[in-house]
This record gives structure tokens, sequence and C-alpha cells, in this order.
């Protein structure tokens, strides 16, 4: 039987340089010879996609949060059943941009509703399916938001907002510490990858 591939998320807020750091973790792990799948979230598959075009144009603004939490759900629930599980299984390491915990400390934290219940939304929409290792990177809200152009729906909320969801993102690492790696988000890039490699090259070497 093949042995499943392991799932890492990359989590954090915007402008965090989460994409710099999927890429070369990509190309850290293609160079060991290992089998990658880069993917992300909201999206991944062509409903995902829509939904998620849905999800961020500012013409949506208004939705009704409970509605923006089901429909991140649903996507999420498409990408894991057609992308991200059959990857899984045949051996591929899948880096994914973005997972559930964007939806516990955006639409929980940041919304204000019961995180619990969030998280609880996704489980069942994914069969209960957890990343192997979450990285968060960490940035101040007021550092990322000052990279980010062009803002879509969920950037252009205020300040206080995304500081509930970075206060979110920390929260949740804290409780379940061993699987979560916190990495300040300000430090240069490269600094970053070998953090990043570190705490990746351990958790395959575990497996
Ligand atoms: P992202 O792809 O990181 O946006 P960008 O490429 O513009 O940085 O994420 C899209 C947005 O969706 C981002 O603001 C975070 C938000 N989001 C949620 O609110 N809940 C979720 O479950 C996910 C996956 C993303």
């Amino acid at each position: 039987m093949t042995k499943s591939g392991a799932f890492i998320v990359f989590e954090g807020g915007e402008g965090a340089g989460k994409s710099t750091q999927e890429r070369l973790l990509a190309e850290h792990l293609a160079a060991a010879g290992l089998p990658v799948l880069r993917t992300r979230e909201p999206g991944g598959t062509p409903a995902a996609e829509r939904i998620r075009a849905i999800l961020l144009d500012p013409a949506s603004a208004g939705l009704d949060i409970r509605a923006e939490a089901l429909l991140f759900a649903a996507a999420r629930g498409d990408h894991v059943a057609r992308v991200v599980r059959p990857a899984l299984q045949v051996g591929t390491t899948v880096i994914c941009d973005r997972y559930l915990d964007s939806s516990v400390a955006y639409q929980g934290y940041g919304r204000q509703m019961d995180p619990e219940q969030v998280r609880q939304l996704s489980l069942w929409a994914t069969f209960d399916l957890l990343p192997d290792l979450t990285i968060i990177l960490d940035v101040e809200p007021r550092v990322g938001l000052a990279r980010v152009s062009d803002p879509d729906r969920l950037e252009a909320e205020p300040l206080e907002y995304h500081e509930r969801v970075r206060h979110g993102f920390l929260t949740i690492a804290a409780a379940d510490p061993a699987r979560y790696l916190v990495i300040d988000g300000s430090k240069a890039p490269d600094e970053i990858a070998v953090q990043v490699f570190a705490g990746v090259d351990a958790l395959l070497a575990s497996r």
C-alpha cells in the first residue's frame, strides 16, 4: 500500500508572504524527489474557483456572515473530495494555501461567530481531514495590509477585523502546538524558509 502524502497548510493574514514560502517549499521537496501538489483555498476545483469569485468580489458586499461561512465550507468540501484527498492517497505531498483555520480565524474570530461551530462545519464538509502541519506566517495586520494593492472584499475589512483574525490564528496555534509552526512573517524570506524547511523536514522524518 502507498504511504499517504503529508498535508501541509500555510495560513496567515493578508500580505504575510505565503505564496513565496509555498513556492520555496515546493522546490525544496521536489529537489528531494517527493511528488508535490500546490493548491489553494478557496478554490482548487472549477466549482470552488467559482465560489471563490463570489466570495472575493467587492460586489458581494453585505453577504450574510453565515452564508459566507457556508460558501467557504462548500468550496472546501469540493476541493478536499476531488483534489486533496485523492492526491494524499497516492502519496503526493500537498501544500495548500489556506485551509479550515482560515475559516475559524476569518469567519469565527473575525466575524465574531462561534469559532468551534465554524470549525465543525468544515470538519463535516471534509470528513474530518486535518493537516499534518500548519505553518502560520504571523505579521501585524498594519504591515501585511500595506503590502496589498487592489484589495478584495475581505482585504477591504477594517483593521480591527484583521486584528481579530490575527488573534484567532495565534489562539488556534497555542491550543495545539504540536501541529502548528508560527513564524514571524516580518523576517526576510530566506530566513523564514529555513524555519519552514526545518519544520517540514522534521514532520516528514517522523512519519
Ligand atoms: P487568499 O487566496 O490568501 O487571498 P490573496 O491571494 O488575495 O492573498 O485568500 C482569499 C481571502 O479569503 C483572504 O482574505 C482570506 C479569506 N478566507 C476566509 O475568509 N475564509 C476561508 O476559509 C479562506 C480559505 C479564506
